[in-house]
């Protein structure tokens, strides 16, 4: 049994919020060789996108391994102590705890961590994103494994046609539930929909049972009860032979759909895919990024990657995301660009609304009590706890 993790981390930023500085890449990159060497890993390689460090790492001692979660958390607090030293931006921002306790839960890190036997051939694609929140992988999930218009394979591969089962995560509550799709498809929509709460953290194929699928699904902002940085979360999702194909996981960011996050991660923006060279949000904190690095796993080894969004065919997605950039932020401090008041990352709310609380009068003419059912305000699906500071 093979184990692939991705642990990522913002440990500073260089300049802002937008890049990783390259003495940190090296840091990292040093770690993973020393870890390779020490056999603590087959194979390890370090990636960016924005401001985030990912450490993707092939290993035997399975999901959560507390060596595994452990490492990862002395190379950041190391590529913190660089970060410092150079005095840049956030640095040690995702770093929440003063040591490490058994595994990387709570602390801050993300991860997506999948056990599989290693295939004859396992083509597997690692995305990356900045400036988004965990649940902006759900419709790209969605299109992958449930929508025939996007994967011809659902419909004529006999692998794919018995379908996916989705495992679904409510953030607020947590708490998980599993949809068996095509059957469940329209509730699991009634769900995902809403990716601020509730957000696919794997996809099982049903005709091999393999998990396929896997997502990080920390939020920062809900653990640490305060702000410390959008999530930008990671997934990884083996492709080929009664999976999607390559081109069927790629699809769905031919459409650069908005996502939650940018600006103070507190705005819609549509999500960009983009080269591995061209990640760092500048404009605006954003447009949101993604990067899709694909690898041949062979014995553990990570032959690759291919930066897979470094393709003219996704020319046109990008020119859509700069367009829908531009129409979105002439709304200025606007819904939709700015998210509803219970979804901001930061708000003033609390105090405006202490200063004003005196100033409310009641509306002449009002409507009387007696018509107040009338006016009932639907039940919404959720609000965050407690108010974001
Ligand atoms: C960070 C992020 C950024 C910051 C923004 C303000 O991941 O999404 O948009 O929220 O740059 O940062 P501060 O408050 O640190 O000045
Ligand atoms: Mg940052
Ligand atoms: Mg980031």
């Amino acid at each position: 049994m093979l184990t692939l993790s991705i642990i990522k981390a913002d440990t500073g930023g260089f300049v802002g919020h937008s890049a990783v500085h390259p003495d940190m890449i090296d840091l990292a990159r040093r770690a993973l060789d020393g870890a390779r060497t020490s056999e603590l890993l087959l194979d390890g390689q370090v990636a960016t996108c924005g401001d985030d460090l990912s450490l993707i790492m092939t290993h035997t001692y399975g999901a959560d391994a507390q060596l595994i979660h452990e490492f990862a958390w002395d190379v950041f607090t190391r590529t913190t102590a660089l970060a410092k030293d150079l005095g840049l931006y956030g640095a040690g921002q995702d770093l929440l705890s003063d040591a490490f306790s058994g595994n990387l839960r709570g602390m801050g890190p993300g991860y997506a961590e999948l056990d599989f036997e290693e295939r004859p051939s396992e083509p597997v694609i690692c995305f990356l994103a900045d400036k988004t929140e965990p649940g902006a992988w759900n419709l790209a999930l969605y299109k992958m494994f449930a929508d025939p218009f996007n994967t011809a394979g659902l419909v004529i591969d006999s692998k794919m046609h018995d379908g996916f089962v989705f495992e679904v995560y409510d953030l607020f509550e947590e708490k998980r539930i599993f949809f068996d799709c095509p059957g469940d498809l329209y509730d699991l929509l009634m769900y995902i929909g809403a990716p601020a709460r509730y957000v696919i953290h794997s996809v099982r194929s049903k005709a091999l049972g393999e998990v396929a699928a896997a997502t990080s699904t920390q939020r920062l902002s809900l653990i640490a009860g305060k702000y410390v940085g959008k999530d930008d979360p990671v997934m990884m999702v083996r492709c080929q032979s009664g999976l999607p194909a390559v081109g069927e996981v790629l699809e769905p960011f031919a459409f650069p759909y908005a996502v939650a996050g940018c600006m103070r991660g507190s705005h819609h923006a549509p999500l960009m895919p983009v080269s591995v060279g061209t990640a760092h949000p500048s404009r605006f904190d954003g447009p949101p990024r993604v990067v899709a690095l694909g690898f041949q796993i062979t014995h553990g080894r990570l032959i690759g990657y291919r930066d897979l969004f470094d393709d003219p065919a996704f020319d046109d997605a990008r020119r859509q995301a700069n367009a829908a950039m531009d129409y979105l932020r002439r709304h200025g401090p606007f819904e939709p660009h700015r998210l509803p008041l219970e979804d901001l990352e930061y708000t003033t709310m609390p105090g405006i609304e202490a200063k004003l609380a005196d100033h409310w009068q009641p509306i002449a003419g009002s409507l009387e009590p007696v018509h107040q059912e009338h006016r009932e305000e639907p039940a919404r699906a959720g609000t965050a706890s407690g108010t974001p500071g």
